[in-house]
């Protein structure tokens, strides 16, 4: 059920998770379906799927590689199990990372918060490079008071050290930062971890059985301004 009613205390930065929060990770498949035709959805959500498996994976087995390196890999296992061959194709899906969509709401959220004096602020798993591409192709350069990678601590979400980063980095306790992911395991984890937490559930999924649960869940982040005091 959406808490739009709720109204968060002491906030002075919003801190958002990157892709499929601000960022639409289908627009890249949406953007190829030329070629994949009625695959895309299928595509697109086990490349989804199988990359942050991956991170997870990764970080068990203490092998971290960037997020370029594990999105590049788990395209190679969906385009493998969906036994799609096409020449350039992957270099291409690989691009289209780079100029993902931001959700219809989101210029207006940033810039009204923006407005109002809140300190805004990236944290996600993408690599440096990758972040600067998507921040810079959708045109929210110069929007962000910190973009933090978790390559500054070489491991992925959901590990402490990375929400730590946030904080931080922004020089703020933890409980002054409203984070927002539409990852439930991410948002989860980043109350259990500290942070004032919405989940921005915009697939409809049911809530995580881990530690600790969000102060509210909204439907996208268009109600976000109205709940900040
Ligand atoms: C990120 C992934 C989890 O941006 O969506 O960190």
């Amino acid at each position: 059920m959406p808490d739009n009613q709720l109204q968060l205390e002491n906030v002075d930065a919003c801190v958002f998770d990157a892709y499929g929060t601000l960022f639409d990770f289908n627009s890249a498949a949406i953007a190829a379906r030329d070629e994949l035709g009625e695959d895309w959805q299928r595509l697109s959500d086990l490349w989804r799927l199988k990359q942050l498996q991956y991170t997870w994976l990764r970080g068990l087995g203490q092998q971290h590689a960037d997020f370029w390196q594990v999105t590049g890999d788990a395209l190679d296992f969906a385009l493998a199990t969906l036994k799609i061959e096409r020449p350039g194709l992957r270099e291409r899906l690989m691009n289209l990372y780079l100029e993902l969509k931001t959700y219809p709401e989101v210029p207006t959220m940033l810039q009204e918060l923006k407005a109002r004096g809140f300190k805004l602020a990236i944290l996600s798993n993408g690599s440096p490079s990758m972040l600067d591409a998507v921040i810079k192709n959708s045109g929210l350069e110069g929007v962000f008071d910190g973009v933090f990678s978790v390559e500054e601590v070489g491991v992925y979400k959901p590990h402490p050290s990375v929400y730590a980063l946030a904080a931080k980095g922004l020089s703020l306790d933890p409980s002054q930062i409203c984070f927002l992911s539409s990852n439930g395991w991410d948002a989860f984890s980043a109350k259990a971890f500290g942070f004032q937490t919405l989940w921005c559930n915009r697939f409809g999924q049911p809530p995580e059985r881990i530690p600790a649960t969000p102060d509210g869940e909204i439907l996208d982040l268009s109600v976000l301004p109205p709940m900040l005091k």
